[in-house]
């Protein structure tokens, strides 16, 4: 990729602009992102992309609390220092990975729709590398059946998790089952709009799967296992009449409580409508092609 030392210059100011906290705490990252060791996408479907404040700043990241201004204020300072990622279970053996280690991966650029339950939608520019390079590192034995995330449990840094009453049950967890986590859209983020990731956008590394409803995209995953059956996530645990295990896109399965067949891109006034797997179903529709989406919702 030719880069202008004009478009250096410019990446440079976004480095500055990112404050002294998240430069110490994201270093490593920023290195790699600054040095610009990233293929672009050059986005063929011509995608708007959200605006970044509005991406950065209208977040839903509970462990902080649910109010999102409030998250975003509490995800100011979030250290993600010595951050260390285990993946364990169904393994040739267990993997204790670092940050160093998840930036040897591949990164790429990959702008996507991204759907959120609630029916507001965005378009972002986000940095990673696809979860089936890190899976086949890992090397799952056959019984490696679905993948399950697991958010870090801190109280510390986690004012909900520290609450009296936390409004959901933490860790939050998240799973995929085999072909899913295996699929060449579903990433895992270390960055968007050419920078790391915030604190309130699920640094320094969350799950980005594209044609599902965003609560799939787990943030700040410390905990990558490899099971057998099928494991109860969080939003399955606290509604499963309302959030399904699968949680693809569907404009045609509405939520028990408001309908799924329009959104609301941040930044826009009208609404528009959903669209099948968020607009991937030439990429994933065979992955469940006799499967009752009504039941597997
Ligand atoms: N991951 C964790 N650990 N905690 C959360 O509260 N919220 C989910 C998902 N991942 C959430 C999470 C929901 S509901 C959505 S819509 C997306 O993150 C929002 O991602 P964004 O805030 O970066 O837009």
């Amino acid at each position: 990729m030719f880069i202008t030392p004009e478009e250096l210059y410019k990446k440079r100011r976004q480095f500055l602009k990112l404050g002294v906290g998240a430069m110490l705490s994201s270093s490593l990252i920023n290195s790699k992102l600054l040095a610009l060791e990233f293929s672009s996408d050059k986005n063929p479907q011509k995608l708007t992309l959200t605006d970044e404040e509005l991406a950065t700043n209208y977040v839903n990241f509970y462990e902080f609390s649910t109010n999102k201004k409030k998250a975003v204020e509490y995800a100011k300072n979030f250290d993600v220092k010595n951050w260390e990622i285990s993946l364990s279970g169904e393994l040739e053996k267990p993997i204790k990975l670092t940050m160093e280690d998840i930036l040897k991966f591949p990164l790429e650029e990959r702008i996507y729709r991204f759907r959120c339950v609630e029916t507001w939608s965005m378009v972002v520019p986000w940095i990673g590398f696809e979860l089936r390079h890190l899976i086949e590192k890992a090397k799952p034995t056959s019984k490696a059946k679905y993948v399950k995330f697991t958010t870090l449990f801190d109280k510390e840094k986690f004012p909900d998790q520290n609450a009296l009453f936390p409004t959901i049950k933490y860790p939050y967890t998240e799973a995929l089952r085999m072909d899913e986590a295996m699929h060449p859209l579903t990433i895992l983020a270390v960055g968007m709009y050419k920078k790391p990731l915030l604190g309130q956008n699920g640094a320094p590394l969350r799950l980005v799967v594209p044609w599902k409803y965003g609560f799939k995209s787990i943030k700040s995953i410390v905990k990558i296992e490899f099971v057998e059956n099928e494991p109860k996530t969080t939003w399955q645990e606290y509604a499963p009449n309302e959030y399904g295990f699968y949680a693809n896109v569907n404009p045609n399965v509405s939520h028990p409580r408001w309908s799924q067949a329009n959104e609301r891109a941040l930044g826009e006034f009208f609404t528009k409508p959903t669209l099948m797997f968020n607009g991937y179903e030439k990429e994933v529709a065979s992955l469940y092609a006799n499967m009752d989406l009504k039941k597997n919702f």
